[in-house]
């Protein structure tokens, strides 16, 4: 089915200048940009957007990570968005991506790594709904 997903390229790749190749990873994969912002994300936000990991040992650590420079947020729609965006992310951890993977290819640690992507359909329209109104994405 036709789904949308919610991604974020993290501050490691903005601070790169890393956004249109990795722009060009979900492009290639027939994932299509319907929304996008970049926009520095205060500590409010960070804390309120990763609640679900309050309690990890790396919350703290990973929310200084996300207010650390600017994001780009985006809806990627297309065929099985959220698995297929996935995909092309590869494991959060990049020793453990696959070749090809935006992760393996551009990310520098378990935490600095490039991209986030929503784990399932429920979570997409949680963390779309978050970032973006509706009258804001156009397929
Ligand atoms: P993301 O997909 O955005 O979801 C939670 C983030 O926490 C994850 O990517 C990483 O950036 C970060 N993180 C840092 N340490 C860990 C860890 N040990 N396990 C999982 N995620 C981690």
């Amino acid at each position: 089915a036709i789904e949308r997903t919610l991604s974020i390229i993290k501050p490691d790749a903005t601070r790169r200048n890393l956004t249109g190749k990795i722009n060009a990873r979900f492009e290639d994969a027939g994932l299509k940009i319907v929304g996008q912002r970049r926009i520095q994300m205060t500590r409010a936000m960070a804390e309120a957007f990763y609640d679900v990991h309050r309690e990890r040992s790396f919350f703290g650590s990973l929310c200084d990570f996300m207010t650390s420079g600017p994001v780009v947020v985006q809806v990627l729609e297309g065929e099985d968005a959220v698995a297929k965006n996935r995909q092309v992310m590869g494991a959060t951890n990049p020793a453990n991506a696959d070749e090809g993977t935006i992760r393996r290819d551009f990310a520098e640690s378990i935490e600095a790594n490039s991209v986030h992507g929503s784990d399932s359909p429920e979570n997409a329209a949680r963390e779309i709904a978050f970032f973006f109104a509706e009258i804001d994405l156009v397929g």
